[in-house]
């Protein structure tokens, strides 16, 4: 799980795009096309979309963070009608995209998981090494359950079962037995410190608590179930010949976008022991990595949390 390294490391003072050439190149970016980023985050990526696309191509932004699109429209203003930044999840990316008169359009980035403005901010709960309210909702604005309504309604089963399922959390039981026994939580600190008690100290170069708070926050933010929505939309809006790149950073999403991509680049997606092909699948991409992209050497050294990014493309048949 790559992205559990990332919240144990000390905190950037901005967010470095990752993977940034890597995917300039993979969506084929160029002047006076349209395209979608869905992660719009701090902007780095939309910013790069934009300047190699001038001096006439568009960029639909959008992010589930109100914060992160407001910083993102502040910052892409500039670009004047070139660029529009939409507070929304991607799961609407295809309603989004069709208000906003954006289909087809030559390329869709997701830049998944959170930004460092994100983790580097107490109060959305997300970072295990401040001290915060536990919320780690990406849209703290929606009248969606926190980490501490989970943490302290949940039964240790469910608990359990949610830190084992997104966490891969080895103790998982002993961990959800230590919160029911501990709460209620209230704060990340009160939370890592019942985990480090559970659990015993440090594992390796992780912190006891990596998996317990990236589990909750996957949970928080439903984000595998909104992921699977999400990448049938991008296929959609994407016209012929059109590219798809998404960056993951631990392997429950990597393992999602790796399956849906080899499923729509496959004509037939028949169980194995069928001996005549019934399902009438037609692919409706070519995998145009067929190993993920990963960062080179010096971007790890200087972006620590490139660490476990993996990108995939795809391109849409005609
Ligand atoms: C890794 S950051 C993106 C960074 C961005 N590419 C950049 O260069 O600054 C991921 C962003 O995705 C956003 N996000 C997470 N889940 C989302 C969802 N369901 N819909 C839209 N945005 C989402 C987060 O709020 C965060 O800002």
């Amino acid at each position: 799980m790559g992205e559990l390294t990332d919240l144990d490391t000390a905190p950037e003072t901005h967010h470095l795009p990752v993977l940034l050439t890597e995917v300039l190149e993979g969506l084929d970016v160029v002047s006076g096309e349209r395209y979608i980023d869905g992660t719009v985050g701090g902007g780095g990526h939309a910013l790069a979309i934009l300047e190699t696309s001038a001096p006439s191509g568009r960029l639909l932004a959008l992010d589930r963070d109100p914060e992160a699109a407001a910083r993102a429209t502040a910052r892409l203003e500039p670009f004047g009608e070139r660029a529009t930044v939409v507070h929304a999840s991607y799961d609407r990316l295809r309603a989004v995209a069709e208000v906003e008169n954006f289909v087809p359009v030559a390329g869709v980035l997701f830049d998944l998981g959170f930004s460092s403005w994100q983790v580097d901010d107490p109060t959305r709960g997300f970072a295990f090494r401040l001290v915060g309210p536990l919320d780690m909702r990406f849209d703290p604005s929606a009248p969606t359950p926190s980490a501490a309504d989970l943490v302290n309604t949940l039964t240790a089963e469910e608990l359990a079962q949610l830190l084992w399922e997104y966490g891969e959390e080895r103790q998982s039981r002993r961990i959800a037995q230590a919160i029911v026994s501990a709460r209620p939580l209230r704060t990340t600190e009160a939370l890592a410190e019942v985990v480090s008690r559970a659990v015993g100290g440090r594992r390796g170069r992780l912190h006891p608590a990596t998996r317990t708070f990236q589990a909750l926050r996957i949970a928080v933010n439903q984000e595998l179930e909104r992921l699977e929505a999400a990448l049938p939309q991008a296929l959609e809006v994407l016209r012929p010949g059109g590219r798809l790149a998404v960056i993951t950073f631990h392997s429950l999403e990597d393992r999602l976008v790796k399956q849906f991509l080899k499923r729509e680049a496959s004509d037939c997606i028949c169980p194995p022991r069928v001996p005549i092909c019934t399902c009438e699948h037609q692919a409706q991409v070519a995998l145009i990595t067929r190993k993920p992209v990963l960062p080179s050497a010096a971007e790890r050294e200087a972006n620590p949390r490139s660490r476990s990014a993996k990108l995939r493309i795809a391109e849409k048949l005609p």
